[in-house]
């Protein structure tokens, strides 16, 4: 249940989405609040990364369009055991942790204070831009052919994409959504419960649409916003379409295992061919990409034959000397 000012919070970015500009006394006459509390809730909305404008005189209005995500909409398209959208969480992906867990159940949030990546890196999760969300997936495979299931939702991305018409977006193995080499999005897949009776698995995603500069100072890598690729992209029909075609692709997943896939993945992957470091601690294998094996390995050409590498705890990062 959203609190009072999560409401009100929601009620200004609605008011401000309409264009133009509000004087504060307009906001705080539609919110029945005072000028200065308005104040302090335009304040908040800033330091959760809304771009919002403040000229003297004239009142606030948003730097770009905003399109908050809704319930209903999401409700009515996609087939769900349950949807949960919230204002602010924490992480989506904690949130379906425990006694939050069910199958098929998507929780999406419009702002993360503690969104993460892999081996708890960050992931800039500022208001109303992105697409943050989990999707619960209870599956009998064992946890020894799950390996794939990041490139399967990295597919899925993709394909989605297509359709709305986006191309050019390739998967870096094993968990990165990449234009040209910049960081689109990011998947994040965990592992759940007592793992009786079935693997829970969380499957979260970060997806980048339309991201301000300001909200994204922290990210020591290239990046790129969704709404670069396509203007005026919508956050609800990203997140439609990624979820229906996700919800496809695991039940094939689930029915033929990463070999169903292995074809595809050969043409989004970004590290076919190219020159990669695999760094594991301090230890760096260095090879050329060779595609993924029917597991989701990775296969890195060396001097001595192919490595498969599992994703777990390393990073693969391209080099341009030999
Ligand atoms: P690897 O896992 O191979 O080391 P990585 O550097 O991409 O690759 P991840 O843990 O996959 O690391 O992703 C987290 C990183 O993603 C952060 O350290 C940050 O650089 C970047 N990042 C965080 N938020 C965003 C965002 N919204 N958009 C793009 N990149 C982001
Ligand atoms: C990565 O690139 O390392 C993965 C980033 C995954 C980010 C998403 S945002 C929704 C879900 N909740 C989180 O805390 N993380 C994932």
């Amino acid at each position: 249940m959203a609190s009072q000012k999560e409401q009100q919070l929601v009620e200004i970015i609605q008011i401000l989405s309409q264009g133009g500009f509000y004087s504060g006394q307009a906001i705080a006459d539609k919110l029945d609040v005072t000028r200065a509390y308005v104040w302090k809730l335009i304040q908040q909305l800033q330091d959760l990364g809304l771009g919002i404008e403040s000229v003297t005189g004239r009142g606030y209005c948003l730097e770009y369009p905003v399109e908050l995500l809704s319930s209903d909409e999401l409700d009515k398209t996609l087939k769900l055991q349950q949807l949960d959208l919230r204002l602010m969480t924490d992480s989506t992906n904690e949130a379906l942790k425990g006694e939050g867990f069910a199958h098929n159940k998507l929780v999406v949030a419009e702002y993360q204070s503690a969104g993460r990546g892999r081996r708890g890196r960050k992931w800039v999760s500022p208001i109303a831009s992105n697409l943050y969300w989990s999707l619960g997936w209870k599956t009998q495979l064992p946890v020894q052919q799950l390996g794939g299931l990041s490139l399967v939702v990295g597919l899925s991305i993709v394909s989605a994409l297509e359709k709305l018409g986006v191309t050019g977006v390739e998967v870096k193995w094993p968990n990165d959504v990449r234009y040209q080499g910049r960081k689109l999005g990011g998947i994040l897949v965990e592992l759940s419960g007592d793992m009786v009776g079935g693997l829970n698995v969380i499957i979260g995603v970060g997806l980048n649409v339309h991201m301000a500069n300001g909200a994204a100072s922290s990210i020591e890598q290239e990046w790129i916003n969704l709404q670069e690729l396509k203007p005026n992209i919508s956050r609800q029909d990203v997140l439609t379409a990624v979820i229906q075609e996700l919800q496809k692709s695991l039940e094939q997943f689930a029915e033929h295992g990463f070999d169903a896939f292995t074809e595809q993945w050969s043409r989004v992957d970004e590290c076919f061919n190219k020159k990669v470091a695999i760094i594991q601690n301090d230890d760096v294998v260095n090879g050329i990409g060779a595609g993924v094996d029917s597991n989701g390995a990775f296969l890195l050409q060396t001097g001595k034959g192919i490595k498969p590498i599992y994703a777990g705890e390393v990073s693969l990062r391209f080099r341009d000397e030999d």
